[in-house]
Formats: structure tokens, C-alpha cells, sequence
């Protein structure tokens, strides 16, 4: 019998999921589910290493949930489930964190981008998130881990965490492969920095088409093209940047062809973007929707989600106890 790969990835409770979550990540999650053994989780855990507001986590964590189901992960073809319905991802992580040298951790881009911000509330928690995510993929001895490009780093960390464990106990997690989205690394509005839910400069894709119209008018493209005779540079636009995600190659030719003959305006290369995105995005914001209206669909799958996963986990969990000499 031929065993399917297996594949883990993680989004974090944050608020909708945007434009570089799907286009990044949660597509090809979707696409995935066709030839993986998958598993996605929310990860509420790691959403509280910074400051949080646990009145508002629920809500969070349930509209990651609906927004996800209505992407696509589909809780028939995947395990879908809450990371903190799965303790024992709490209780490898201990045992990743008794062989993790403490000098790595400061090292993380997160860590030091997500300190400065934090500041008067840098914890543990978000000095050791590296470990926890790693103790996400290896509970389940992932083949691979389909992300976008800003979790690299933490991939080659957990990859190092596996071999370090291997070295010293035996041959036991295999190290996972990084699978990178279509949108590897989608950028804000601002066109500055990467789209970020933090930032606000970003696209959700349960947004209605008028909210997110009014988000796209604004949007900065390329900033030589001061006038609509001027002409422009697509590979300078970041509103180009977008149409690769959605619009077909014929399209793409003539977009390119009217931004650097100045026969298409910014704003009429914006409209056939957002009529283009609108294609992907209005049947997940019905499949939402529908989701919203029968949350028994959605908590039953959260549960049978947790239920399988803990089967896989606690395995995983057990057998490594046994190296590590834990009765
Ligand atoms: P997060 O919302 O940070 O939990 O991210 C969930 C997934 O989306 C991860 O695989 C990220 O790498 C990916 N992701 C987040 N922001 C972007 C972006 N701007 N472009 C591409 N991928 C992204
Ligand atoms: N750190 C990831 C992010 O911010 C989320 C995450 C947690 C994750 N655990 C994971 C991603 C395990 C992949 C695998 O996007």
C-alpha cells in the first residue's frame, strides 16, 4: 500500500485572512489536499506569545476557522483543528525545548521584529514560538510544510531541531520539506511592506467588493507615472505585482502593453484587477456565508479535526517520550 506524504501548515487567529495569507499559503493548501495526507491548524497558542485581548481570542480563532473552510479546506479531504485542542504539542515542544540552545532563539527575524514592537511584554513565550512550531510539524512527522516565504527561517530552525534531536537520540523525525505559494510574498497596499494583518495594509478576502474597491483606489503603483500619458512600468507597480496572482496571461500582455504604451490609466489597470480578483474571492465570501449560517458544520469539524490529530500526535508523542528515556 503506497502512504501519502504528509503535509502540517499553521495560520494564526489574527483577523481575516488576507490576499498574502491565500495567495501565499492557503491556496496551495487547497490544492494540496488532492495528493497530502494534510493537516492545518489555527494556531491560538502562539497568537497569545503577544500581547492579546482573551476576550476578543474566540471570535479570532472562529473566523480562522470559517475563513479557511471557506477558502477551500475542505474538513472531508484534510484534518482541520484548533493547535490548543492538541496538548501534546505542548508537551514535544517541552522536550524540543530541553534540546534547543538558548542562543538560536534571539536570533529568529520574528523574534527581533515582534520585541521591538512588543517591547514592555517580550516573553518567553514569543522567545521560544520557534519551538512550538516546530513541535506543530514534527508531532506529525510532516514530509513537508507549505508556507510563505516569511517562515523559512523558522522551517530550517525546526529542520535543525529535528536533527539535533536525531543526533542525539536516534534516528526519529525526518526533516521537512518547505513548499512555497504562488504569492511567496504578496505585498501591502502600501506597496512598502509585505501584506500584514498587523500593518493594515491589506486586502481580506471575505471583504465586500465596494470595501475593497475603496482599499485598491488609493493603492500606491508605480510612482514615475505621474500622469495617465506618462508611461509606466509594470515591474514597478505593485498593483502588476497583484494582477500575476489572478489575471490570465493574455490578460497580463495587454496590461502590460497599455501601462508602458499609456493607453491604460492606473485606475482602469486597478479595475480590471479588482473585476479579476473579485472572480476568486465572491465564491469563498458565499461559501463564508453559508459556513456562518450552520456553525454546527464548523465546530463538528474542529472537533473531528482535534480528535484525529491527537491519534497521530499522541503516537508521535509517545515514541520520542521512549528515546528520551521518559518512562
Ligand atoms: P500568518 O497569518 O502569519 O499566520 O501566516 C499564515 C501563512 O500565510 C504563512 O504560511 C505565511 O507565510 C503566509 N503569509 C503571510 N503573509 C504573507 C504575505 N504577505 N505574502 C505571502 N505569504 C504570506
Ligand atoms: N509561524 C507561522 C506564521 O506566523 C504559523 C505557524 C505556527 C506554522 N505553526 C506552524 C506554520 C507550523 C507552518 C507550520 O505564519
Amino acid at each position: 500500500m503506497s502512504k501519502r506524504k504528509r503535509i502540517l501548515s499553521g495560520i494564526q487567529p489574527s483577523g481575516t485572512i488576507h490576499i498574502g495569507n491565500y495567495f501565499g499559503a492557503v491556496e496551495n493548501w487547497v490544492r494540496l489536499m488532492a495528493d497530502y495526507d494534510c493537516f492545518f491548524t489555527i494556531v491560538d497558542l502562539h497568537a497569545i506569545t503577544v500581547t492579546y485581548d482573551p476576550a476578543l481570542l474566540p471570535q479570532r480563532v472562529w473566523d480562522a476557522a470559517l475563513d479557511n473552510m471557506a477558502a477551500g479546506l475542505d474538513p472531508e479531504k484534510c484534518t482541520i483543528f484548533v493547535q490548543s485542542h492538541v496538548p501534546e504539542h505542548t508537551e514535544l515542544c517541552w522536550l524540543l525545548t530541553c534540546v534547543t540552545p538558548l542562543g538560536e532563539l534571539g536570533r529568529m527575524t520574528q523574534f527581533k521584529e515582534k520585541s521591538e514592537r512588543e517591547r514592555e511584554n517580550v516573553t518567553t513565550g514569543l522567545l521560544n514560538y520557534p519551538i512550538l512550531m516546530a513541535a506543530d510539524v514534527l508531532i506529525y512527522k510532516a514530509d513537508a510544510v507549505p508556507v510563505g516565504e516569511d517562515q523559512t527561517q523558522h522551517l530550517e530552525f525546526t529542520r535543525e531541531v529535528a536533527r539535533r534531536f536525531n543526533g542525539r537520540f536516534g534516528d526519529y523525525f525526518p526533516e521537512p520539506a518547505v513548499l512555497i505559494g504562488r504569492g511567496a510574498r504578496v505585498m501591502g497596499l502600501d506597496g512598502m511592506s509585505k501584506m500584514s494583518k498587523s500593518l493594515d495594509n491589506f486586502i481580506g478576502i471575505g471583504e465586500e467588493p465596494e470595501a475593497i474597491w475603496e482599499k485598491l483606489r488609493p493603492a500606491k503603483t508605480d510612482e514615475a507615472r505621474k500622469r495617465r500619458s506618462d508611461p509606466g512600468n509594470p515591474d514597478r507597480c505593485n498593483i502588476f505585482s497583484y494582477h500575476k496572482l489572478v489575471t490570465p496571461e493574455a490578460g497580463l500582455r495587454e496590461i502590460v502593453a497599455g501601462c508602458t504604451g499609456a493607453t491604460i490609466g492606473c485606475i482602469d489597470c486597478k479595475k480590471i484587477f479588482h473585476r479579476n480578483l473579485m472572480k476568486v474571492l465572491d465564491p469563498i465570501r458565499e461559501r463564508r456565508r453559508s459556513l456562518a449560517e450552520h456553525p454546527d458544520r464548523v465546530r463538528d469539524a474542529l472537533a473531528e479535526g482535534a480528535r484525529k490529530a491527537r491519534l497521530a500526535a499522541r503516537e508521535t508523542l509517545d515514541g520520542a517520550k521512549k528515546l528520551m528515556g521518559l518512562l
